[in-house]
């Protein structure tokens, strides 16, 4: 079993996702905090991250563990403990730089489906990101488009990090959308998706409907 999420920033991917996981009893893989641990990699190695083949290369030379356990996710990258680095505003301000390399995409999408496959004899995955149904996992059996209007993802972000100024949430949101809709994969609608629009929707209602379809 395959269970596919993808939406844009805020739309609540990881949340509903790690939530449908742990319900199903399920593995969970958020592949944006492996897009996020490869950046954190690069500006750790001073990389000029314009340089597309030197930080292709840290892609393909990262030491990368993450948990599939939805109850407790972790992110190890060579060995350090990059858990809650991944979430700061100066990754978050350049993930997309690294995203939109297609050496980084090719190496992460060979370990996302690595993951995948290993998940299968323990009952399946709930995979988050932008290209899961479209690239990653064209063949999952339940396909999930989460959306939400620009402003409640924008209230979201804000009320989960507080320190932001309006102008860095805006940058989370907007630019990274931006930013991230130059990749063509995420501009397609995989067949057979879903789209759910969680804008009036509680987390436990999203993840309510997320459960039903997986069951159908
Ligand atoms: P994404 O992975 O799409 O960026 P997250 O799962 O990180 O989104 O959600 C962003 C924030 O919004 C989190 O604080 C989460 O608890 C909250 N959230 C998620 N879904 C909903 C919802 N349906 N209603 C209200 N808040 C939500
Ligand atoms: O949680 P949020 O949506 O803010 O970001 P994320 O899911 O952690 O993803 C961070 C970045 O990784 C995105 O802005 C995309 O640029 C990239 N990403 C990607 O390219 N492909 C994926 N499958 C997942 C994330």
């Amino acid at each position: 079993m395959i269970i596919a999420v993808d939406g844009p920033s805020g739309s609540g991917k990881s949340s509903t996702a790690r939530g449908v996981a742990t319900r199903l009893g399920l593995r969970f893989l958020d592949t944006g905090a492996m897009y996020r641990a490869v950046t954190w990699s690069a500006v750790e190695h001073g990389l000029d991250l314009d340089d597309t083949a030197a930080v292709a290369q840290r892609a393909r030379d990262l030491r990368l563990e993450i948990s599939t356990d939805p109850g407790h996710q972790f992110v190890i990258a060579d060995g350090t403990d990059v858990t809650a680095a991944i979430r700061e505003p100066r990754i978050s301000e350049v993930v997309s730089k690294i995203a939109t390399n297609l050496e980084v995409r090719k190496e992460l999408i060979r370990r996302q489906r690595a993951v995948i496959d290993n998940a299968q004899p323990s009952g399946g995955i709930v995979v988050e990101g932008r290209d899961i149904a479209t690239v990653v996992a064209t063949d999952a059996e339940l396909k999930v488009l989460l959306t939400a209007d620009q402003e409640a993802r924008m209230a979201r972000r804000g009320a989960e990090v507080g320190s932001l100024t309006a102008e860095q949430l805006r940058d989370q949101i907007i630019r990274r959308d931006a930013d991230d809709s130059t990749v063509s994969e995420f501009q397609v609608a995989s067949d057979g998706a879903v789209t759910i629009d969680s804008t009036y929707m509680t987390l436990e209602e999203v993840i309510d409907a997320i459960s039903r379809l997986a069951k159908e």
